[in-house]
């Protein structure tokens, strides 16, 4: 055999031996679609199985529909910069002290809305290629608010602001049954994100405990916002009804008893006055009949004594029969 030959053989078994593991070996990326959030950073696992190294392999990470088309190309050990799309720039990286155990998978920093969709690593050289799927999401809190409500119907709208990809929204009430509503209204903003908002009537009944649940299965997210509809139920309504009325007329009858109560306080007062001033003038009418003035003395004394207590009799005593009653002992005894 010739030195040549030698040669060429040395290289064909080797050439044989690599494509033998290479074939033993399967690129594997994951199967189930990788959920990232928007600014997160995410990994997309991709790995030789059984591993080998592909410290010398040349990995690249692209997209279809992208142009330029890699968003990460690895040969001779480093990142090639030149041929990487723009929107991937400082944004990837390998995990280089992986790469030995066969390890392929790419992580991308502060994932964006477009970094959505299939990925495909290929290993050229070992003529290996796999693909994963990327999500990414964006979500918000809806805002509910009551619209109208009127004596039969409650109408709701919730809204929620900036999702990714379309949320679905969906109404319950406060035992978690599923309210049908409108059709839910989509709107797609310049920033891709899209904005849901949907209407529901609803009757007025015990429950009055209402959730607008916005979903987005892919990345799977929930977000919901529960509302409280201060609701008068009938049998409020009625209470409210008879009571009302009830109030008032004990009202106006409380009012009027104090009122006339008051104004019979007036007239017995002024009535007592009079009749005290006419049993004065009578006192003193009988006073010029007596003739001696040690008597006229006396009884001009017991008169102005017994004027004095007839004024604080009228204040003490409310009754008036017997302030006469006394009275009356009270002349008999002058
Ligand atoms: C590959 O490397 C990444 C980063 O260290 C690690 O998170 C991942 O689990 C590794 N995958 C395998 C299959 O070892
Ligand atoms: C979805 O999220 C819930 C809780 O947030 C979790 O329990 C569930 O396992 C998740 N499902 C999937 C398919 O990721």
């Amino acid at each position: 055999m010739l030195p040549s030959d030698r040669l060429s053989f040395i290289i064909l078994l080797i050439v044989t031996f690599e494509v033998c593991v290479a074939e033993q070996s399967e690129l594997i990326c994951s199967h189930q679609p990788i959920v990232a959030m928007a600014g997160d950073d995410v990994i997309l696992p991709c790995y030789l199985d059984p591993p080998i190294s592909a410290s010398s392999e040349t990995v690249v990470w692209t997209k279809p529909g992208l142009d330029p088309k890699y968003i990460h190309f690895h040969r001779d050990g480093r990142l090639i910069y030149d041929n990487q799309n723009p929107s991937y720039n400082f944004r990837t990286r390998l995990f280089v002290d992986e790469l030995q155990n066969g390890n392929v998978s790419m992580k991308i920093f502060n994932a964006k809305i477009s970094d959505a969709g299939k990925y495909f690593c290929i290993l050229e050289s070992m003529l290996e290629e796999a693909s994963i799927q990327l999500t990414v999401g964006v979500i918000s809190t809806p805002i509910t608010e009551v619209i109208l409500h009127n004596f039969k119907d409650i109408v709701l709208r919730c809204e929620s602001k900036g999702w990714y990809p379309e949320p679905e929204v969906v109404w319950l009430d406060g035992e978690g049954n599923l309210l049908s509503a409108g059709p839910t209204e989509t709107v797609r903003g310049p920033d891709d994100l899209y904005t849901v908002s949907s209407r529901v009537t609803v009757e007025k009944r015990h429950s009055n405990i209402f959730i607008c649940r916005v979903q987005q299965k892919d990345i799977n997210q929930t977000r919901e916002t529960h509302i409280y509809v201060p609701v008068q139920s009938s049998s409020d309504r009625i209470r409210i009804i008879i009571i009302l009325p009830v109030c008032i007329i004990v009202l106006f009858i409380i009012t009027t008893l104090i009122i006339c109560t008051k104004r019979n306080q007036k007239n017995e007062t002024e009535q007592e006055e009079e009749e005290g001033q006419q049993q004065d003038v009578k006192t003193t009418e009988f006073l010029t009949q007596i003739n001696t003035e040690d008597e006229r003395q006396k009884t001009l004394e017991n008169t102005e004594r017994c004027s004095v207590q007839r004024r604080r009799l009228k204040r003490s005593s409310s009754d008036g029969e017997l302030g006469a009653r006394r009275e009356l002992e009270l002349r008999k005894s002058l």
